[in-house]
């Protein structure tokens, strides 16, 4: 494709087949008015489009591909196999997932085959052979949209079978795997691989998924479940590949989702994509985080937001709207942060089943003069007037946060030493702080290449694999820091501890021993105070701790901050030690409040001069995105107060055409958003 005419991405699922024809024209008059341009086609129609085993059906969907690309749309084609239709799980049981309780499931809902089950493997692959060999080479197309969604676990006895071979293939002989789970505790050492089974409520678990008597066991089940769906997305890749070489393949995913390592996802995906469904509205740094997450799967490459509700959801127990002002924010933060496609779920509100109240562009009675369209053609309008202007442009960060399945699930499905730690919490935590103090940030795999970066948060980092612990030694002793919490280098790939201090292979770098960890319940807090070592301008601050405080012995590295109670009152908390070439290395060992984490972010930024120009205004972002040296800043009001700064930059506002210039001070109301194409420097 050449760059004339070329733009971000606008529209999304769009289904016609839900409704009667002259419905279909309404909604094409109503795209033009809002610059809608792309549509995702026949997420849902495996019933349609194959009405039994032996008949597949086109016309209705060839109707649909005529009109909506007569009318200029493109076309992200999904391969249709969202929801099983009746007449596959009636005669094919199996296809039906079993839960963790061990139940066969009955034909209902959508996304729950089976993973393992051969039939669903063959029949998935054979329609999307068939949607790839009918679509292939269509000028519209833009995308595969291969399943939706993937996620769950099925315990059946095909991926019990499926679980055997993937543990083969990973272990080679049971007495690797037998050391691997530790089975001599409890007398687990298995004999033959058909004695494995599922582990669930019938087996290793008592209290839901994640309590577990065997973490090994447990923790390759997940991997296994992650690559078990992985082999379905990649069955239906290989049938489009035979009709398509050229055109992306992606799927859905949904950002933060425990159950799928996107991680081990990332390189079969031509384009990464996902579903931006925040849990309330004042989730802007997590959207952040999550979108950072999403582009970190491709290496920084633009990914697409495929989804998003113009304004409510209806999945949850009260759903509020997208106040005004809030669709087009978010959206732009999603530009902000690298996405080159901006698309809803859905384009027409559903007549019925759950989703009837679920928002869309256009509502039940296809207006266009209400609010929440009008906002919509508005964007319309501005992403076209954005034009090429950022596609392909890439966020120059020199900070990166790691972000890791293994040590989310390994953490989760520790017995010990305290179940109110949640990954996703601590990593948040210091995401906020990262964000608030407006570091261009990456967010990384733990097998990323780290030279790009002078900072490296690692929250969490409860497993080490292979040679991260050297990687992350690299970053310091180059003159860059990195950051990690308690429940560090606790445990091998297998979730086994190391046989060394804590944090094991990363006592060397951070230069401390932990000797002894307690827990406390989450209303016990320990005032620790946080002091700039041999600074006596600095004040310091006092940071409530709580959940899990380490008991630390520095064997090289400075104290940073001190517990304030307890019998450990005086001893390590926070530490720092720094390497010869200038370089350091933060460990703080136990879970600060907001505050706490923030001053200990702000010094490790501010040393590297990462702390970005507005990092003083709450909940006013700043993301820049890079393309051949032109840098544009996207500056987004999350706040629910008008704002004054002065601009950090000159340039031109890409949205109005005006010229702003460095020091300016600029007036931003809530929800209000600056595209500054920045003069070169
Ligand atoms: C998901 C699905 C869509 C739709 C939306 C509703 O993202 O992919 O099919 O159900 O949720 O929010
Ligand atoms: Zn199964």
């Amino acid at each position: 494709m050449t760059t004339a005419g070329r733009k971000i991405l606008f529209g999304g699922d769009h289904n016609p087949e839900q409704w009667p024809r002259p419905v279909w024209d309404e909604d094409l008059a109503a795209f033009e008015l809002a610059r809608i341009d792309t549509v995702t086609l026949g997420v849902f129609d495996w019933a349609l489009l194959q009405p039994d085993e032996d008949t597949y059906d086109f016309t209705l969907l060839d109707e649909i591909v005529e009109t909506v690309s007569a009318a200029g749309m493109k076309i992200i084609m999904a391969t249709a196999t969202g929801a099983l239709p009746p007449w596959l799980a009636h005669r094919h049981p199996e296809v039906n997932r079993t839960d963790f309780e061990g139940r066969r499931h009955v034909y209902g809902q959508r996304h729950n085959a089976c993973p393992s089950s051969p039939v669903f493997r063959r029949l998935s692959a054979a329609l999307a052979d068939r949607v790839a060999g009918h679509y292939a080479g269509h000028p519209a197309l833009v995308a595969w949209h291969v399943g939706n969604e993937y996620g769950g676990a099925c315990y059946c006895g095909s991926c019990t079978v499926a679980f055997q071979h993937w543990l083969r293939r990973r272990y080679g002989s049971l007495d690797v795997l037998n050391d691997a789970w530790n089975a001599t505790f409890w007398s687990h050492t298995f004999t033959d691989w058909a004695q494995i089974v599922a582990p669930n409520a019938l087996s290793e678990h008592w209290r839901g998924p994640d309590h577990t008597a065997f973490q090994g066991i447990t923790l390759d089940y997940l991997r296994f479940t992650s690559d078990a769906m992985l082999t379905n997305f990649l069955d239906e890749k290989a049938a489009i590949r035979a009709h398509d070489t050229a055109v992306p393949v992606t799927t859905n995913f949904m950002g933060m989702y425990r159950p799928i390592d996107y991680h081990r996802w990332a390189e079969h995906l031509d384009v990464a994509s996902w579903d931006n469904y925040p849990p309330d509205d004042r989730a802007h740094a997590r959207m952040a985080l999550t979108h950072d997450l999403m582009r970190g799967l491709k290496g920084g490459a633009p990914f697409w937001l495929m989804e998003q509700t113009p304004t409510v959801t209806a999945s949850r127990d009260v759903n509020p709207l997208k106040r005004p002002g809030v669709m087009r924010l978010w959206s732009w933060q999603a530009v902000a942060h690298g996405a080159d496609a901006v698309l809803f779920f859905q384009m027409r509100q559903s007549r019925g089943a759950c989703e009837k109240y679920h928002g869309a562009v256009l509502d039940h009675a296809g207006r266009t003069d209400t609010r929440s369209f009008r906002e919509v053609a508005t964007l319309g309008a501005e992403l076209e007037r954005l034009g090429d202007a950022v596609l392909g442009a890439r966020t120059p960060a020199r900070a990166a946060l790691l972000f890791d399945w293994d040590s989310w699930w390994a953490v989760e499905i520790s017995d010990g030493p305290n179940r109110h730690v949640r990954y996703q919490q601590v990593v948040m935590a210091y995401h906020r702080a990262l964000w608030q103090a407006g570091a261009q940030l990456d967010v990384v795999p733990v097998t990323a290449d780290l030279s790009p970066y002078d900072v490296v948060v690692a929250p969490l980092l409860h497993m080490v694999k292979g040679d991260l612990a050297q990687r992350l030694e690299a970053v310091a002793a180059r003159g860059g820091s990195v950051l990690a919490t308690f429940l560090s280098g606790r445990v091998d790939e297998s979730d086994n501890a190391f046989l060394a201090d804590v944090p094991g292979p990363l006592a060397a770098l951070f230069g401390v021993r932990v000797e002894e960890t307690d827990a406390q319940p989450p209303e016990v807090t320990n005032p620790v105070r946080l002091l700039g070592p041999g600074s006596n301008h600095d004040t310091g601050i006092v940071s409530d701790a709580r959940l899990v405080f380490e008991l630390v012995v520095p064997d090289g590295a400075e104290v940073v901050g001190t517990y304030g109670a307890d019998f450990y009152a005086g001893t390590p908390a926070v530490t720092r030690r720094r390497t010869g070439s200038g370089g350091d290395a933060w460990y703080v060992a136990t879970a600060l409040d907001d505050a706490g984490v923030a001053w200990v972010v702000r010094r490790v930024l501010d040393r590297h001069g990462l702390t970005g120009p507005y990092a003083d205004v709450e909940d006013l972002e700043l993301a820049v995105r890079e393309r051949e040296g032109t840098r544009t800043a996207f500056v987004l009001h999350h706040g629910r107060k008008p704002v004054e700064v002065a601009a950090h930059a000159s340039g031109t506002d890409l949205l109005t055409g005006r010229r702003v210039e460095l020091g300016e001070l600029l007036r931003l109301d809530p929800t209000d958003v600056l595209v500054l194409r920045e003069d070169p420097a």
